[in-house]
C-alpha cells in the first residue's frame, strides 16, 4: 500500500492531491490542497513531521525524511515545505524548511535545520549543509552551496509557473485515474 500509518497516524491529504501509486507515504503527513508526489517518491514521517504547502510538487525518485528529537535538541527536525515548492527529480530533503516558490533543481541534497527563505533556485546537484540559511531572492550553486547571483524577475516569475504547471499536469493524471 503506498499510504501507511505509522504508531497509528496515517498521511492526511487535502483536495485534489495527485499521489502516485509507486510512491510511498508513511506516518504523520500532511499534503495541503493539490499537491503533487511523483513516481518512486519516498517520505517518511516517522520520527518526526512533514508538511507539504499548497501547489507544491515532489518530483520522481525524491527521498523525503527528518531527525528525531535529542536531547541536545529536544524538537528534532521536521521538514516543512511552503507552497508552489517545485522539488526537482532525485532530490533529498532532510529536517530542513523551504518557503514558499522555491526551485529545488535536480539531485540536490538539503539537510537538517537548513532554513530556504522565499523565492530561491538552488541548482541541480547542490549540496546545501546543515542550519544554513539562504537568503530570499537568490540563486544559490554548487557543493557547498554557495550564492552566485540575484534571481531576475523572470525567474522569479518562472517560480510559480513551474508550480501551477504541475497543478495543471497532476489534474490530467487524476483524470485519468
Ligand atoms: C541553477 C540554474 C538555474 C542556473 O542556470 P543559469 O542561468 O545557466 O545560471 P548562470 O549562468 O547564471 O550560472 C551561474 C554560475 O553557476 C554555475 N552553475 C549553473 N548551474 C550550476 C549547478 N547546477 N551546479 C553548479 N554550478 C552551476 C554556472 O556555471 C555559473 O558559473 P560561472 O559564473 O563560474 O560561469 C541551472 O543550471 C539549474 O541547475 N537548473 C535546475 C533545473 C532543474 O533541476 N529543474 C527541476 C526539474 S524540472
Amino acid at each position: 500500500m503506498t499510504i501507511r500509518a505509522y504508531k497509528g497516524i496515517l498521511p492526511t491529504l487535502g483536495k485534489a492531491v495527485y499521489v502516485d501509486e509507486s510512491a510511498v507515504l508513511v506516518g504523520d503527513i500532511t499534503l495541503a490542497d493539490d499537491v503533487s508526489i511523483w513516481p518512486l517518491v519516498a517520505a517518511r514521517g516517522d520520527v518526526n513531521i512533514m508538511r507539504i504547502g499548497a501547489r507544491t510538487n515532489i518530483q520522481d525518485g525524491c527521498v523525503l525524511h527528518l531527525s528525531r528529537p535529542s536531547p541536545g535538541k529536544p524538537e528534532g527536525s521536521a521538514l516543512i515545505i511552503g507552497e508552489d515548492v517545485t522539488v526537482g527529480h532525485k532530490v533529498m530533503l532532510h529536517g530542513c524548511t523551504l518557503g514558499n516558490r522555491i526551485l529545488i533543481g535536480m539531485g540536490a541534497i538539503v539537510m537538517d535545520d537548513v532554513i530556504v527563505e522565499d523565492d530561491v533556485i538552488i541548482g541541480a546537484g547542490s549540496l546545501v549543509p546543515p542550519g544554513k540559511r539562504l537568503q530570499g531572492g537568490y540563486l544559490y550553486v554548487g557543493s557547498p552551496a554557495k550564492q552566485a547571483r540575484p534571481l531576475n524577475e523572470a525567474e522569479i516569475a518562472f517560480l510559480s509557473e513551474s508550480a501551477a504547471n504541475y497543478v495543471v499536469l497532476k489534474d490530467e493524471y487524476l483524470a485519468e485515474a
